[in-house]
């Protein structure tokens, strides 16, 4: 089945080389699966389920971006801005239709779990990926420093 595909997992690849927000992305990862589980139970059960963890769900992924951003702005990341700009986006997104569940307006949760999965993956793969390379460089730069 296509549908299948939605379920992700978390690769050593993705790792940005700071355990714990490994740890979050897990957690996000984590996230996105039960929600699209939700999903499979047809569309009654997915609203049903979605209303009880739908809030949480967007308080982790604050909870998480503020996290990361609190260690770009430390290390005065170059990319920071962008990194931000990416965040707000999301969130923004993401709250959009949230309120347009709530308001009972049209919201297709396989959609919005597509969407999800999509934009975590992407975002874990490529753009989180940038950062920690940056910081990789750094610690090779500090390094050799400290031997000079
Ligand atoms: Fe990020």
């Amino acid at each position: 089945m296509e549908e299948k595909n939605v379920l992700v997992e978390w690769e050593e690849r993705y790792s940005v080389g700071i355990p714990f927000i490994d740890d979050q992305h897990k957690e996000l990862i984590k996230m996105t699966n039960t929600l699209y589980e939700g999903c499979l139970q047809g569309d009654e059960a997915a609203k049903a389920y979605f209303k009880d963890t739908i809030r949480g769900a967007v308080d982790y992924v604050k909870y998480h971006f503020a996290a990361e951003e609190q260690i770009l702005d430390k290390i005065k990341y170059p990319g920071l801005s962008k990194h931000k700009e990416q965040h707000e986006t999301f969130v923004k997104q993401v709250l959009r239709d949230v309120q347009s569940f709530e308001s009972g307006k049209s919201f297709v949760p396989n959609v919005f779990v597509r969407y999800l999965k999509d934009w975590v993956l992407t975002h874990i793969a490529v753009s989180d990926k940038m950062y920690s390379e940056y910081i990789q460089n750094m610690k090779k730069k500090s390094g050799q420093k400290a031997q000079a």
